[in-house]
């Protein structure tokens, strides 16, 4: 299949470029600049694409341009950092732009070239720029604080750009990275959905032969669709395992079974935990002991459902993409994945499995695509981001199985009434950016005063988070009409017994987290 390799110099947007190119259905894949050469050449890349970065290319120890990148022939695309160390390879100048440059800019083309067209707005973020192109370059494009804001070499098919195409802020950035990857790369656009789940199939086929496989199933997207593909490939050979924690959000684990069972015909061996759950859980306020005892129980509970089932010699796990991108490059694992180490589904270490991991090439969204393909419905696939120990992270304080029902109703009022004003985003389709990213209730450990009807009540208070955000990392607090926070403070007061207060959060992220743990 025709691919083109994204090196990563270490941009927070690095993994952004490959989703992009995977959009135009060629196939990508994103690997640290300084992986082995032989990696690279499996894949007969049909082009290069070099990532933004956080360095000066002058600094010692600066990450570089490898020298097969220049020997293959193939074409090259430089993204600002990766502009930056391609002009600094070939014998250009870079320097400390007098302007640090960072946010919308407007770029005008200075001749007529194979990359880019008209005067656009486009994204910047650089405080070094181009002061001598390399010998064979010329400039394509320039902006106010850029002279050379995109260059190319046409003989070589070298092309860079200063701005990055890759993000929503550079509105006809897909266009740009089209026009390298289909007209001057010239890679066929044989990444689809049908191919992704042919491949996976066989590939599936393939590893586990005759053998049975189990899967754990924790009512997540990934280890969903997981399942659902590996019932594909080899259903009558598939034994999955739910455990329901008690910890899901109203109606998803009824909704996940009926998905997997009725509609895949997957063979579902459904344990209902939420007691032992409660149980190992009492009395912890703790949240980085609730994930431990989280992630601890249903290990155990998992295990004791393999053995009763003969320990199948395969396992099927929902490692994605991202993961293994950033497993490759540990350095650079985000924050974000601290928390994530003990996320339910998480796997015995000391289990003797040979892994089955039918997702582990695509991207979330790609994940979300094979799903519905697979016949999950759309509200399972593309529901709003949940942490994998489920509501006991929302739930803060002591976890009781009041306090988790209270809070699950308080929950579904607030998606209902969303749902209802059009403002909640299942789809994350990144052009339409309308409505909330992620929504939800959390029940606080405090108790305050309130009046109802002639009584005085002391209670306990519900905040609600509803953010806007493309990709986590950053957040703001949705703008939500008053009208409706006034319609959902109402309807939880009053249908929630044991809530008299809701409040509403409004700090973005940074400084605050999305959850509040
Ligand atoms: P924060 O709270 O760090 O969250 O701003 C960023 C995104 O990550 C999700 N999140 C988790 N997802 N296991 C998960 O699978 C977890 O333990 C976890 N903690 C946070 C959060 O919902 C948000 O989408």
């Amino acid at each position: 299949m025709d691919t083109i390799v994204v090196l990563d110099f270490g941009s927070q947007t690095s993994q952004l470029i490959a989703r992009r190119v995977r959009e135009l259905n060629v196939y990508s894949e994103l690997l640290p600049w300084n992986v082995a050469a032989e990696r690279v050449f499996q894949l007969q890349p049909k082009g290069f694409i070099l990532s933004g970065g956080p360095a000066s290319v002058y600094e010692a120890n600066a990450p570089q341009v490898p020298d097969y990148v220049l020997e293959s022939k193939k074409p090259i695309l430089g993204i600002c950092y990766g502009m930056q160390a391609l002009t600094h390879r070939l014998g250009g100048k870079v320097n400390p732009s007098p302007q640090r440059e960072y946010g919308p800019a407007t770029i005008t083309p200075l001749i007529e070239n194979a990359l880019l067209e008209g005067e656009q707005r486009v994204w910047m973020s650089h405080g070094d720029r181009i002061e001598q192109l390399p010998s064979g370059f010329i400039a394509l494009a320039k902006s106010e604080n850029s002279p050379i804001a995109a260059m190319a070499d046409t003989q070589r098919n070298y092309y860079a750009v200063q701005f990055h195409p890759e993000v929503h802020h550079t509105p006809r950035g897909k266009e740009i990275l089209a026009n390298f990857v289909l007209k001057i790369c010239q890679a066929q656009a044989q990444w689809t959905t049908e191919s992704i789940i042919q491949q996976t199939i066989e590939r599936v086929r393939q590893q586990v032969k005759g053998e049975m496989v189990l899967s754990a199933v924790s009512g997540g997207v990934d280890s969903t669709v997981a399942t659902a593909m590996v019932q594909r490939a080899v259903g009558g050979q598939l034994l999955a395992i739910f455990v329901d924690t008690g910890l899901l959000r109203h109606g998803e684990a009824v909704q996940v079974r009926q998905a997997l069972e009725t509609n895949l015909g997957v063979e579902l061996v459904t344990v209902n935990a939420a007691q032992i759950f409660l149980q190992a859980l009492q009395g912890v306020t703790e949240p980085e002991k609730k994930r431990r005892i989280i992630g601890e129980t249903f290990i155990r509970i998992f295990e004791e459902q393999a053995r009763l089932h003969g320990k199948p010699r395969f396992l099927v796990q929902g490692t994605i993409y991202p993961d293994v991108v950033e497993s490759s490059a540990p350095d650079r694992a985000q924050a974000q994945r601290i928390k994530t180490h003990h996320n339910v589904g998480g796997l015995p270490s000391d289990m003797q499995f040979e892994l089955v991991e039918p997702l582990r090439y695509l991207f979330k969204d790609e994940v979300r695509i094979v799903g519905e393909a697979l016949g999950l419905p759309a509200s399972i696939v593309w529901r709003q981001p949940f942490p994998g120990p489920g509501l006991a992270v929302r739930c803060l304080g002591e976890i009781t199985a009041e306090r988790i029902e209270r809070l699950r109703k308080a929950d579904a009022i607030l998606i209902d009434e969303l749902q209802a004003a059009g403002l909640l985003r299942m789809r994350s389709d990144p052009h339409s950016l309308q409505g909330t990213a992620q929504a939800f209730a959390v029940l606080l450990p405090v108790q305050s005063v309130g009046v109802m009807g002639d009584q005085r009540t002391y209670q306990e208070v519900v905040a609600l988070r509803a953010v806007t955000t493309e990709d986590y990392m950053t957040a703001d607090w949705a703008r939500l009409p008053y009208e409706l926070l006034a319609k959902i403070a109402n309807r939880i007061v009053n249908e929630v017994s044991g809530v008299n207060r809701v409040v509403y959060d409004i700090t973005s992220k940074p400084p605050a987290t999305i959850e509040w743990e």
